[in-house]
């Protein structure tokens, strides 16, 4: 299922804030217009504008506002993976070269950081402080979070609480945002907003459990990205903390994660998600993201009958059931 087919509706206002984007980077720096407009043109499921708007729909709906939240809400998302890619090491992103890969760790830093400004230059359009405090604050916490899952790396005695606070910064909290700036941005009464931010934050729970669930399940090809990334550099996700806790495979997959980390031979990072599938990690985390994806479907219950919500609900199920 094409995400697009979901929300039908919002093409026309999609197709402008695609138009947006595009202009949003260009710029008098040739080398910066190529590197920027490269992450850009591989595509992306465009999630977090299709959630301003969506929000925007339970307020005074304005395109013309709402550009200026869903336009650095993508970028911002893009600026992260530019630099998430490095930090990664990725090959790959959305099924082609990522900018690190295709030019080097040094153009993707200031890549990223161009991209973090233009986003700034647009969200400053708007004059409400309370957007920008929003928007900062949402930032800082998403590199807290990367900065604990780097302290974190083959750190196999993590709790599911550690997990779960590393996600809710690094990912949930970005979409809980962009979900909350567009009834921000529309006006929309505050407990109108602050059901949105519940929604989305839960929404982004479970969409980073159904990534990392991606990342030892997908094939490159769906996915888009090399799986088995996380496991290579020692990122202990949510089915690797489950399956830690059981008793008869917890030895067996600490020997392994050891020589990953010792970067033995003999592809312990296959032997390690042949492990984890075969135990109950897999089948856990789904019924976590589940849990989560109630969560956010409870939350839409009280909010304002109408298309608006109905799409919430649809792109809520799409997530929890992702195969990209
Ligand atoms: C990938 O996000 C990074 C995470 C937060 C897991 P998406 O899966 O939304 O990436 P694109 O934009 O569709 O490529
Ligand atoms: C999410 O984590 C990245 C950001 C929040 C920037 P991942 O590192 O798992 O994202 P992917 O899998 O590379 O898209
Ligand atoms: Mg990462
Ligand atoms: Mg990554
Ligand atoms: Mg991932």
């Amino acid at each position: 299922m094409k995400l697009m087919d979901i929300f039908g509706t919002l093409k026309k206002d999609m197709d402008f804030i695609e138009r947006q984007l595009y202009r949003s980077i260009e710029g008098d720096e040739a080398l910066l217009n190529e590197t920027s407009l490269h992450l850009l043109k591989a595509g992306g499921k465009r999630l977090r504008p299709v959630f301003v708007l969506l929000g925007g729909k339970f307020g005074t709906y304005d395109l013309d506002r709402l550009q200026y939240v869903a336009v650095p809400l993508e970028l911002i998302h893009s600026a992260s993976l530019v630099h998430d890619d490095v930090i990664d090491d990725a090959g790959t992103r959305r099924g082609k070269p990522t900018v690190k890969a295709k030019w080097d760790n040094k153009i993707a830093m200031y890549t990223g950081d161009y991209i973090y400004a233009r986003a700034l230059m647009l969200a400053t359009q708007l004059p409400e402080p309370e957007v920008h405090q929003i928007l900062s604050k949402a930032l800082v916490q998403m590199s807290i979070g990367e900065m604990e899952q780097i302290r974190d790396f083959f750190n196999n005695d993590q709790t599911v609480r550690h997990y779960l606070l590393r996600i809710r910064r690094k990912t949930a909290l970005l979409i809980a945002i962009s979900c909350q700036l567009g009834a921000v941005a529309a006006g929309a009464p505050r407990h109108i907003s602050s059901l949105l931010y519940r929604y989305g934050y839960n929404v982004g729970m479970a969409f980073q459990i159904r990534d990392d669930l991606l990342d030892l399940c997908g094939t490159e090809k769906s996915i888009g990205k090399p799986p088995g990334s996380d496991m290579r550099q020692g990122n202990i996700t949510l089915p690797v903390i489950y399956t830690l806790e059981d008793a008869k495979l917890r030895e067996p997959l600490l020997r392994t994660i050891g020589k990953i980390r010792r970067g033995e031979d003999g592809n312990p990072v296959a032997a390690a998600i042949e492990m984890i599938k075969a135990g109950p990690g897999i089948a856990r985390a789904e019924q976590l993201a589940e849990t989560f994806t109630n969560k956010a479907l409870s939350a839409l219950e009280q909010l304002p009958e109408g298309k608006a919500r109905t799409h919430l609900k649809e792109i809520a199920l799409f997530v929890n059931k992702r195969s990209y």
